[in-house]
């Protein structure tokens, strides 16, 4: 017999780990819309609303501001194999895992790649950034916003222009920190930054919005070469090196995207009713709400984890409001206490990887789930799983702890 398996019907979780989280109904209703032609004007249309949605988003002027079909990395892959030719320096700077991801998207794109390293939990200062760029005289930095691994955000606003200054092209992950923390690409003069859906804006995982300046998109069009099916007479092609992907080609995906709408791949329509959905959802709230949201929830999650008698992970001064790390006491076995939680109360936080692996939990609190009920469910549920792993936290503590820092917000404060 053919085993056809049961309907699909996922435990109820609340994800409070470092992402994907749960999604916001709009964004699950958006997605259940009826399928479009992709060049159908009414979709045409939804494909320039989100561009116009993503400026705002990204507090940019930027024309490209547009989706890659793909999960975060994604985009990250399209902005690099589009601008780094082979042979070409970029400069990483590492201070988690997902700058480790930006070297090796940059040596398989052919870079010869320079690292520079920090120690997990602390972020690069402008000088540094700068030393770096005097002494290796990089073409591309690239360089992560927030990282989750870690949970730090790197201040970016003084390395794009360190970057302008020297002639290098600046291009940021801001998967993590986007619609969660300020990104404002263009007072910070960086080029091009990628980011996903299934953190701070609240949306499923396979969608990658990216946005570039004209420095970026003159740089890419140097290397058009289009499909041969598609080749229409008065293509303008470049005399640049051809751009290795043609999935994640910039030159002609913003022909896809443009006047000319010349064909490229076909557009995930459920994901781009998702894109639009998500974005449209932050800026309802209002970007510094949304901001001052994930502040709060920060603010009241650590104040219950430090009344617990936990102590937090990494340079606080640097920490994104949208995830916590948590050094996992001596003597705890922390995939324990995971499954406690997961088991028990249906809430998943995460674990970590590297050198941090076994030694922290990183506690998100990410759109759709940064909300006061999250938190204090969160804060009560990791108190019975470490009272039952041999931790003694003052009961009751944690949960006081980030209600009274809830209260004194106010109680218009979610
Ligand atoms: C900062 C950062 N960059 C990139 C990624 C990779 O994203 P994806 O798994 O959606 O490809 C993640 C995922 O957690 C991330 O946090």
């Amino acid at each position: 017999m053919t085993e056809t398996f049961a309907d699909l019907n996922p435990p109820p979780r609340v994800l409070m780990g470092p992402g994907p989280v749960g999604i916001d109904p709009r964004v699950l209703r958006a997605m259940s819309m009826p399928m479009l032609g992709q060049f159908d004007p009414a979709f045409t249309a939804y494909m320039n609303e989100t561009m116009e949605l993503l400026r705002q988003l990204y507090r940019t002027r930027n024309r490209w501001s547009i989706l890659i079909d793909g999960t975060a990395r994604a985009g990250a892959e399209a902005i690099l194999v589009s601008v780094i030719a082979p042979g070409d320096k970029v400069l990483v700077p590492v201070f988690g895992r997902f700058g480790h991801l930006l070297a090796e998207i940059s040596s398989r794109c052919g870079a010869d790649v320079v690292t520079i390293e920090r120690e997990w939990g602390t972020v690069f200062t402008p000088e540094e950034i700068e030393a770096a760029i005097r002494k290796h005289r990089p073409r591309v930095l690239a360089i992560v916003h927030g990282d989750t691994s870690t949970t730090m955000a790197q201040p970016l606003a003084d390395i794009g222009p360190i970057c302008r200054e020297n002639d290098v092209i600046a291009y940021a992950d801001a998967t993590a920190s986007l619609g969660g923390m300020e990104v404002a690409i263009d007072a910070w003069q960086i080029d091009a930054v990628s980011a996903g859906l299934q953190k701070c804006l609240s949306g499923p995982p396979g969608s990658s919005p990216v946005t570039f300046n004209d420095r970026v998109a003159d740089l890419v069009n140097r290397r058009k070469h289009v499909e041969a099916g598609i080749r229409a007479p008065g293509i303008v092609e470049g005399d640049g090196p051809r751009i290795a992907s043609n999935y994640f080609d910039l030159a002609m995906l913003m022909d896809y995207w443009g006047e000319s709408r010349l064909n490229h791949h076909t557009e995930a329509t459920s994901m781009l009713y998702a894109a639009r959905e998500a974005v449209r959802v932050v800026l309802a709230e209002g970007l510094d709400a949304c901001f001052a949201r994930h502040r709060l929830a920060s603010a009241a999650l650590t104040a219950g984890l430090a009344a617990m008698g936990l102590e937090l992970f990494g340079d606080q001064r640097h920490k994104m409001p949208n995830v916590t790390g948590v050094i996992i006491p001596p003597g705890v076995t922390g995939e324990a206490v995971r499954a406690t939680m997961l088991d028990d109360f249906g809430i998943e936080i995460g674990t970590s990887f590297g050198p941090l692996h076994g030694r922290i939990w990183r506690i998100g609190t990410m759109g759709y789930v940064c909300r006061k009920e999250n938190v204090l469910h969160c804060l009560a549920a990791l108190e019975a799983a470490l009272r039952r792993a041999g931790f003694k936290a003052h009961a009751g503590a944690g949960v006081d702890a980030a209600l009274a820092v809830y209260h004194k917000a106010g109680p218009a404060r979610r």
